[in-house]
């Protein structure tokens, strides 16, 4: 997959500029680059409640899915195959153009820019969330050139994890059935 990074540096700055920081004087965007060639942004959202603040990763992932080709329901998609497993190559999932039934849509590098232009590298949390959206392998800009997510989040907590360790005695909850 070719990466655009002028095209991310760039985005993520338009986002930037876009962003709602009031309270921290902090303005972040985000810019990805879907498995299926897609181009999402987000930006910082912040709130007088300050814990409510939204990262700018959050609105970029949100993006992503909410703009991605899917089927009516999306019940039965599992989470993308690389966040649980081994380095992803962020087009396995489904067919090259991403826009099969059911594919779950799929980040294959990001840019995260403050207000400065400059690389801004994802908080702890973010790296999460963008581990569940584009796997280890997910290339992530910094000031020193993209690096693997791997990199920033070693030894991470994934839906492997939650597999395995859950008490095997559990009953999987119905939708709709209350317990
Ligand atoms: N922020 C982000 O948007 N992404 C990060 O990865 C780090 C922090 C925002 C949240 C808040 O609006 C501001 O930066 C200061 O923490």
């Amino acid at each position: 997959v070719s990466i655009d990074w002028p095209g991310l540096r760039t985005a993520a700055v338009a986002a930037a500029a876009r962003a709602y920081a009031p309270y921290s004087g902090l303005r972040v965007g985000a810019a990805g680059q879907a498995a299926d060639g897609r181009l999402v942004t987000g930006c910082n959202v912040e709130n007088a409640s300050y814990g409510m603040t939204l990262c700018a990763e959050c609105g970029l992932v949100s993006a992503l899915h909410a703009t991605g080709a899917r089927h009516a329901t999306g019940a039965e998609d599992g989470p993308a195959a690389g966040a649980e497993d081994g380095p992803a190559d962020g087009a396995e999932d489904g067919p090259a153009d991403g826009s099969g039934a059911g594919a779950v849509p799929r980040l294959v590098a990001v840019a995260v820019v403050a207000g400065d232009g400059a690389p801004l590298l994802p908080c702890g949390r973010c790296r999460q969330l963008l581990l569940e959206a584009g796997g280890p392998g997910l290339l992530v800009d910094t000031d020193g050139g993209p690096v693997e997510l791997d990199a920033l989040l070693p030894a991470a907590f994934t839906g492997t994890d939650l597999a395995q360790r859950r008490d095997p005695q559990r009953e999987d909850p119905q939708p709709g059935e209350s317990r």
